[in-house]
């Protein structure tokens, strides 16, 4: 019974083995980037980091109109909104330093997502100060206490993401104690905690680690030097010994990159991007951010000011000449409103 329980299991829940994987990256990471990146071909889209005391104090909302599930703050704001399309494939990564906290988040959004993962790579002083991130790398007692409580209590896959140690002996104990907690993979920005992203990326150390466990390594950290586009993913698999890779700045450039028959001009990705933060209400402020990082090289063009200059969605929609198309979703979405309302629903 117990065998079958284990095969069950394995069945059903997300693999992290041959994986395309969005990165988990702050403000970058929301509904509408993910959703583009599964369109595009991303198997699996991690969600930006969530502060657990953050989460602890949202209330879960069904949001019948947009067809979300949504974790909003005590000011109403979203701090973590999903849909139907992604459940299978999103894995929510929390920032956290504590165990309980850590477990009561995870039951909080449990069989809302497909995984969890736990962020231990973030050095940024946001995340380290709260002993939250690579504060936690220096602490592998905690980095078990946390990782083995989830993974006895959850029901879905947890992993955890690193940064590489200082030496490889430190990074292979490190990540031979991570597995023995029962956690389903492991991924590794193979930098080391004060090298900055410009820095070379560390591909021997990934491939000595992903020789040193038997869980699956998802290599990261190929955006700089490797991967420009689908096809360099594989060079960037071969030199780390992984079957698995997460993208982040790549991705964040340009989502297409995850498209198997190569990139899509910026334009229309950008286009795409627009529509689903129409469609999901995605506060302005953060799409204008996420377009603007695609744009980053021609944020002084004239499209680049108006973009920087825009106050809502509506003008974010006229600049790229979709007004037409969020007239219609916003008429959808009111009449929605109004039949929600005649039933009393909302
Ligand atoms: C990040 N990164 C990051 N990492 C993480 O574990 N949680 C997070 O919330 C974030 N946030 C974040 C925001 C932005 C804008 C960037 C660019 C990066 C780090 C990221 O996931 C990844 O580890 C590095 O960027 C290296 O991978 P690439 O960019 O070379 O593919």
């Amino acid at each position: 019974y117990l065998l079958l329980c284990f095969l069950f299991r394995k069945m059903v829940h997300l693999s992290f083995q041959k994986k395309t994987i969005l990165a988990p990256m702050v403000r970058v990471g929301t509904l509408p980037m993910r959703l583009l990146a599964l369109d595009y071909g991303a198997d699996i889209v991690y969600t930006e980091e969530l502060v657990d005391k953050k989460m602890l104090q949202c209330k879960r909302v069904v949001n019948d109109i947009l067809h979300t599930v949504d974790f909003v703050s005590p000011t109403e704001r979203i701090i973590f909104q999903t849909c139907e399309r992604e459940h299978h494939h999103v894995v929510f990564q929390m920032g956290t330093s504590d165990a309980e906290r850590a477990l009561a988040v995870a039951k909080q959004i449990e069989n809302d997502v497909a995984g969890i993962d736990i962020n231990m790579g973030c050095p940024k002083e946001y995340s380290t100060k709260g002993g939250m991130g690579a504060a936690l790398l220096s602490c592998p007692e905690k980095i078990e206490t946390i990782l083995s409580t989830l993974v006895r209590a959850i029901s879905k896959p947890i992993t955890c993401k690193i940064r590489i140690l200082p030496t490889l002996e430190e990074t292979i104990n490190l990540v031979k104690r991570i597995e023995k907690t029962g956690v389903a993979a492991i991924a590794v920005h193979g930098r080391k905690k004060e090298e900055r992203p410009q820095h070379p990326v560390h591909c021997d150390v990934i491939k000595a680690i992903a020789q040193a466990v038997s869980i699956p390594v998802i290599s990261n950290g190929g955006s700089q030097e490797f991967i420009r586009e689908f096809q360099d993913i594989h060079e960037f698999c071969n030199v780390t010994g992984t079957s698995s890779v997460m993208i982040a700045r790549a991705a964040m450039w340009n989502p297409s990159v995850f498209r198997s028959t190569g990139v899509l001009p910026l334009e229309n990705v950008m286009r795409d991007y627009i529509a689903y933060a129409v469609r999901y209400d995605n506060h302005y402020t953060n799409t204008k951010y996420c377009l603007c990082q695609m744009m980053r090289d021609h944020l002084e063009s004239s499209l680049g000011k108006r973009l920087q200059a825009a106050q809502s969605t509506q003008e974010i929609c006229e600049i790229f000449e979709m007004i037409a198309f969020f007239k219609k979703i916003r008429n959808e979405q009111e009449t929605k409103k109004a039949e929600l309302e005649c039933a009393g629903l909302v």
